[in-house]
């Protein structure tokens, strides 16, 4: 009897503990995030109607977010966009969705957040307008919950007009290209972007943190509730907490504030972006009934007129590039796979800085700056009130401006990335005095809401003592763009001012395509410069050729690592992107000026800075070596951790060489015979790095890297397929155009590919791609089946069929 009265009072703890541990990982989240990306119709043109409930949307595409029109649509030299926006598409389209809510979320504040509409879209609700929003890189939100029918269907449409051309100095996307959230909070819930966390003082031993809090009570009564804070470290262990009581009245808002203290804070900076957590909960008679996260980095800078930038007091050169919001050839698709790529790699480049040129770019975007360490210029705009082209956003600078860069600065701020605010790049007002009232404005905002960053923008005034956005006083660290010669004279004549390169050099590449001989050129000759381009629209891939108003990526860097005064440097650009392919005309489509090309193949300058901007050992010798025999051809090298290289052709030594003074490079002019290029690197006499390349033979193989050997069933992991023609022992064939047939089975399905190749009118969405000058790259995406993947790439007779097999996870 007792064993059976024990048993039964196990079973009853067990039940208890079962029960309790329910409870509170039910109560560690009250607020409901839903993914809101699936299930929406979609159709190009103007469909009104489409907000009635009774609107037949047959047929209507059914796709899932994010989504940009443009990107599947022809290059068309006539496209309203224009080159700038590199010939696609844009218009009108219409997106819908229906969708239940359940019954129980009657009492709850029901939002919908939009990361990002290009452009004008305007929300309707079973039927009524929730707002219109012209801005297409701005996030924004709208309550629904006065109009949704609990537990029945509900109907939502966006009308997007991407319509008025051109609107665009580079392109923009169409439609709804960044994700989309349903939020469900009770009535008492901390508002949207609500917090903002500082930390007022950073030491290796203790900081202090200052959490302002924004609560929304939508209830007709007034409320009393339990408001904590806590911070969590990276292994989610609690390293500081605070409670209070509070009161709020009937519908309305309210500002809380907590301050905390963090024991020995691991601080974030570039090489180890430590990051925490903090975690805001109400609770209402003991009840979670809210709980909202927010990112917290500890990290202190300083900007100096003399010393440049420091980052938690170490001197730190900013080594950024600039970089625009699209995904090559995704188009304006935000996935946070392919911002993690791009990340990636400019991270093993040494690239610490990203300038979110010249807009706000995605979530996504923030969060991996947060947690792989890089400095953000967060941009606002790249015009204000004066038109750069006919359709943009000067249309909307009165109505809009002021909401646009406060909830630009809201949704960013808590971002430990985030270390300045750029109001603006190449504004026209520079040129005239009302550029001094907009600048004192913008930075007013900006202060209001955050005090902890400086305010800059991107200059370009050739006297810059006659430009009235720096006139206005108002900004608090200069930023200029391009005249790389002037620099040294700064210090001088903009005494005792932070000064910043916030856009640089402007040279144009074309991966794999070299001309001989080198020797610096600068483009288009009618502006005096040497080089009108070649024919098939490529530019030489040695890192001579720069635009008129820039610089040769070395030319640049020279200057600036002698100048301490100067804070770091933002490379136009990383990579390259769709539209701006100046000077070129039709057909070139996307511009020349990254470091890495559209698909995310390094172009050899990549090295460069590699070699300057880390401190793992690099050796990098180009070009390919499949020339005609007796050819001169320029073979460079960029180095470093050695004293020398020596390069050999079949076996003879062509000499040793060093760089000598400032010199970023060192090159030998050889003529060619097949065989094999060889290099040696060598410090105090021993080998440092050793690299070979060879004439490549007949093209026998397709070669296939996968970035990644698994893939998540999810619908949105991707999977980057690098393409290589080579020959029977590997070597890439470096002037290889095959026409590659790709096939797709199992859990994926192929979302993009691309060549880099700036001149092709071949659509990014189609099942195919020549390789350029050897190489290209698939894009698969995950299809949701829990099937393994295998992708097939074929090119008809000459060269056998390869395959690669993806895992599903
Ligand atoms: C800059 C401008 C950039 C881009 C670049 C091309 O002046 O800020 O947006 O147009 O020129 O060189």
């Amino acid at each position: 009897m007792k064993s059976y009265k024990n048993i039964l009072q196990k079973i009853g703890i067990v039940l208890v503990l079962l029960l309790s541990t329910a409870c509170f990982a039910q109560a560690k989240k009250a607020r409901i995030v839903e993914d809101f990306n699936k299930n929406w119709n979609f159709k190009l043109g103007d469909y009104p109607k489409a907000i009635n409930a009774n609107f037949s949307t047959a047929d209507w595409r059914a796709l899932q977010l994010p989504h940009d029109w443009s990107i599947e649509g022809a290059f068309n030299k006539d496209n309203p966009t224009k080159q700038a926006q590199g010939f696609l598409p844009a218009g009108k389209g219409w997106y819908r969705k229906i969708f239940t809510v359940p019954a129980n979320w009657k009492n709850k504040a029901v939002s919908v957040e939009f990361d990002g509409v290009f452009k004008n879209s305007e929300v309707f609700i079973n039927g009524h307008s929730l707002g219109i929003r012209p801005n297409g890189y701005i996030s924004f939100s709208y309550e629904l919950s006065q109009y949704l029918h609990f537990g029945k269907q509900n109907i939502i449409a966006v009308k997007v007009d991407n319509d008025a051309q051109p609107n665009s100095r580079w392109y923009t996307g169409s439609g709804i290209y960044r994700n989309v959230r349903l939020v469900a909070s009770e009535k008492l819930h901390v508002a949207k972007w609500g917090t903002y966390v500082t930390a007022p003082e950073v030491s290796a031993a203790k900081a202090t943190v200052r959490l302002e809090v924004s609560i929304d009570n939508e209830n007709a009564s007034a409320k009393e509730f339990k408001l904590v804070t806590s911070i969590l470290n990276a292994d989610n262990v609690e390293v500081a907490n605070t409670t209070s009581t509070e009161k709020i009245g009937a519908k309305t808002s309210a500002k809380k504030i907590h301050n905390l203290t963090v024991n020995q804070p691991k601080l974030w900076d570039t090489e180890n972006p430590n990051l925490y957590k903090v975690v805001t909960k109400i609770y209402e008679n003991s009840k979670l009934i809210d709980n909202y996260e927010t990112p917290l980095g500890f990290r202190y800078f300083n900007f100096d007129s003399e010393k440049g930038f420091s980052l938690n007091g170490k001197p730190t050169k900013i080594l950024g590039v600039c970089l625009h919001h699209d995904n090559g050839a995704l188009g304006a698709v935000e996935n946070i796979h392919a911002v993690r790529r791009k990340l990636k790699l400019l991270k093993e480049m040494g690239c610490n800085a990203i300038r979110m040129s010249h807009n706000p770019h995605s979530l996504e975007m923030m969060q991996l700056c947060d947690e792989m360490g890089f400095i953000v210029q967060d941009e606002a705009f790249d015009v204000w009130k004066k038109k750069k082209v006919t359709n943009d956003y000067h249309k909307d600078w009165d109505a809009w401006h002021k909401q646009d860069l406060e909830d630009f600065i809201k949704r960013d701020r808590n971002h430990p990335s985030v270390i300045m605010w750029s109001i603006g790049n190449e504004i026209r007002e520079q040129f005239d005095s009302t550029g001094i009232a907009i600048t004192r404005e913008l930075a007013k905002i900006v202060k209001s809401l955050d005090t902890t960053r400086p305010v800059t923008s991107a200059l370009t005034e050739n006297v810059i003592e006659k430009n009235f956005i720096y006139q206005s006083g108002a900004l608090d660290l200069l930023g200029f763009n391009y005249k790389h010669e002037d620099y040294k004279d700064f210090p001088e004549r903009f005494k005792g001012q932070k000064i910043l390169a916030s856009e640089s050099v402007s040279a144009l590449e074309t991966r794999g395509h070299y001309d001989f001989p080198d020797g610096i050129k600068a483009w288009p000759t009618k502006y005096g410069a040497s080089f009108d381009g070649n024919k098939d629209w490529t530019v030489s891939a040695y890192d001579q050729v720069k635009s008129y108003w820039g610089a040769t990526h070395e030319e640049n860097w020279k200057t600036i690592k002698k100048q301490d005064f100067m804070a770091g440097t933002f490379i136009w650009t990383g990579f390259d992107y769709i539209g701006e392919p100046d000077p070129y005309p039709y057909p070139a489509r996307s511009s020349y000026f990254g470091i890495i090309d559209l698909a995310g193949l390094p172009k050899d300058v990549y090295y460069m800075y590699q070699s300057e901007w880390t401190t793992k050992p690099v050796l990098h010798i180009f070009p390919h070596w499949n020339w005609t025999a007796g050819q001169e051809v320029d073979v460079w090298a960029y180095y470093n951790n050695a004293d020398e290289v020596e390069l050999f052709l079949n076996g003879e030594s062509l000499g040793k060489k060093a760089k000598q003074n400032d010199d970023l490079h060192i090159s030998w002019r050889v003529k060619f015979e097949p065989g094999t290029l060889k290099a040696i690197s060598r410090k105090d006499g021993k080998v440092v790095l050793e690299k070979e390349i060879h004439t490549a033979g007949t093209a026998s193989k397709i070669d296939l890297k996968a970035d990644k050997n698994t893939i998540k069933n999810d619908t949105y992991d991707l999977v980057y397929v690098t393409v290589s023609v080579v020959d029977k022992d590997g070597n890439l064939s470096p002037n290889a155009n095959d026409l590659i047939q790709f096939e797709v089975t199992g859990g994926g399905k192929l979302v993009g590919v691309d060549n880099g190749y700036q001149a092709g009118l071949d659509s990014f969405k189609a099942n195919s791609c020549k390789v350029y000058n050897g190489k290209c790259i698939a894009i698969i995406q995950s299809n949701g089946k829990k099937q393994n993947i295998q992708l097939k790439a074929s090119t008809g007779n000459r060269i056998a069929p390869s395959t690669i097999d993806v895992k599903v996870e």
